[in-house]
């Protein structure tokens, strides 16, 4: 049976690539790790320590010294695993408005990007693991056996957040939601170190007019028959990995 053994899973805010990318690592039995988590646990302890956002120099080296742990799921409440920072349990807290609207300039900082690849390919290292994010496929797994970039449309990505938003309680309108995912792409799209774009050999999947069974059976075919047909073509030049 041949499997891909790094999957890199890059796209937008809300296109499904955190769905699709867990789903897949349960199906393989695979680590999942979603990297936009360790963006977040940054983002959330510079917050904590009232640093400002815009002080570089400071949250880069908060990212180099802080202790980010993504461990499976410790709780029964929905989530796809732990985030944890220096032992606290933070995985909710990351997900808070005030992480979402600071977090993507805090990843716009080339050092704090340094210094997370860095842990993002230690633990890629052993192979057997998806991963999820905005630069996977381009900079931290150039080499992923295979690179999938999700897309979805800006509304329809707007829907989702705002029934995420629903379900934790808050509920800010329609035209809110879709305005704070513009300016994400915006900002992911356009920064400087490791911008948001597909990588070269990646391939396209658009998930908005997909339903989630959709979206995992396709997906699931595209992973089996891509992997079958790259394996096939590597032994045939001689190059093939046994898995
Ligand atoms: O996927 P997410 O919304 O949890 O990501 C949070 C932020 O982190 C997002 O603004 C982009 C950034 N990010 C990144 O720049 N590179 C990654 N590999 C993952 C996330």
């Amino acid at each position: 049976m041949c499997k891909p053994s790094t999957i890199a899973i890059d796209g937008p805010a809300a296109s499904g690539k955190s769905t699709l990318g867990y789903y897949l690592a349960q199906r393989l039995a695979y680590l999942y790790l979603d990297t936009g988590a360790l963006y977040r646990a940054v983002t959330w302890a510079a917050l904590q320590q009232g640093l400002d956002i815009s002080d570089e120099e400071s949250i880069t080296r908060l990212a180099e010294d802080v202790q980010i742990d993504v461990l499976p799921p410790a709780v029964a409440d929905g989530r796809q695993y732990t985030v944890a920072l220096g032992g606290e349990d933070i995985t909710w807290e990351i997900r808070s408005p005030e992480v979402d609207r600071a977090v993507s300039p805090v990843s716009t900082y080339p050092g704090v990007r340094e210094a997370l690849t860095q842990q993002m390919r230690r633990i890629a290292a052993p192979g057997r693991v998806v991963m999820v994010g905005r630069d996977i496929g381009t900079v931290v797994l150039p080499d992923a056996d295979i690179k999938i970039y999700v897309v979805a449309s800006a509304e329809e990505r707007a829907h989702r957040r705002l029934l995420d938003r629903t379900e934790q309680g808050c509920a800010p309108s329609f035209e809110q939601m879709l305005h704070e995912i513009r300016r994400r792409d915006e900002i992911d799209s356009s920064r400087v170190a490791a911008p948001l774009r597909p990588a070269a050999e990646s391939i396209l999947f658009d998930t908005t007019a997909l339903t989630k069974e959709q979206m995992f059976d396709a997906v699931e075919q595209l992973v089996n028959s891509f992997a079958c047909h790259a394996s096939a073509e590597a032994r045939s030049s001689g190059g093939g990995r046994s898995d």
